[in-house]
């Protein structure tokens, strides 16, 4: 049986005060998780180290949105994967189109970020997705098959057992548009096929796959059903505690 994983992206949302008040009615609306489930949240890096306090004991496990694939040095602007375990973080999102889109992360640069996470214990939640154009030009399977490939290059099965892929199709990240539940199926057994191909079927059966892209609890449950999707990674819907725990209720291991 697959871990099902809820997790919530915060994005450029939330200063201190904020994240003290969403944790807080978070942890009051979800003293627990099923087992079988699990919930992290990202929070931007100012909020890490407050939410890393205030989550110990919780359901919660934190994550950051992003880190260095450095170890430390002169990189103005960066946070290494060692500051993120400092302050508590288990996982990291990495990839994510906003980054690809805005910061010109490529898979190569993905992949080395994902090794130096796995190095350091963090469990990698790493981003694929199609653009619309992508689409519409029928590449979807090619586009994230290159993805796949590219990221997780040479990571070992040991790797493996702590990566989560999130597929997020760009097209329906912020915009409502969400992917069926059969179009998010359709790419989310093309990618578990692929990991299959690049290691084997048993390891992949293993490989927990989200669906990200405009996540709310009235469509939760429908996506969650598919057969190879393992969760969710959601963004605007985290926001608030009372969805986010709708859609952690809609996860079913
Ligand atoms: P939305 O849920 O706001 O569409 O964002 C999805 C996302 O990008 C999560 O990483």
């Amino acid at each position: 049986m697959r871990t099902m994983i809820i997790a919530g992206n915060w994005k450029m949302y939330k200063d201190v005060a904020e994240t003290r008040d969403l944790i807080t009615a978070l942890k009051a609306a979800v003293p627990s998780v099923p087992a079988g489930v699990e919930s992290i949240i990202c929070p931007p890096f100012t909020s890490l180290a407050l939410a890393g306090e205030l989550l110990k004991g919780s359901a919660f496990q934190l994550g950051g949105q992003n880190m260095s694939q450095h170890d430390e040095g002169a990189y103005t602007g960066e946070v290494s994967g060692k500051m993120l375990k400092a302050v508590g973080c288990d996982a990291v999102i990495l990839g994510h189109s906003e980054r690809r889109q805005y910061y010109g992360e490529t898979n190569e640069l993905v992949n080395l970020k994902a090794r130096k996470a796995l190095a350091l214990g963090l469990r990698p939640i790493i981003c694929v997705g199609e653009t619309l154009e992508e689409r519409e030009k029928d590449i979807t399977a090619q586009v994230i098959t290159t993805q796949v490939k590219g990221v997780l290059s040479g990571l070992t099965p040991q790797d493996m057992a702590k990566v989560v892929i999130a597929y997020e199709p760009v097209w329906a990240i912020g915009t409502g548009k969400v992917a069926s539940p059969a179009q998010a199926q359709e790419v989310h057994q093309l990618i578990r096929k692929q990991v299959a191909g690049q290691y084997d079927w048993a390891l992949a059966e293993k490989l927990t796959i989200q669906y990200g892209g405009s996540v709310k609890p009235d469509n939760a449950a429908e996506i969650l059903a598919q057969n190879d999707v393992d969760g969710a990674l959601v963004g605007g819907a985290c926001l608030k505690a009372d969805s986010f725990a709708a859609i952690i209720k809609a996860a079913r291991p």
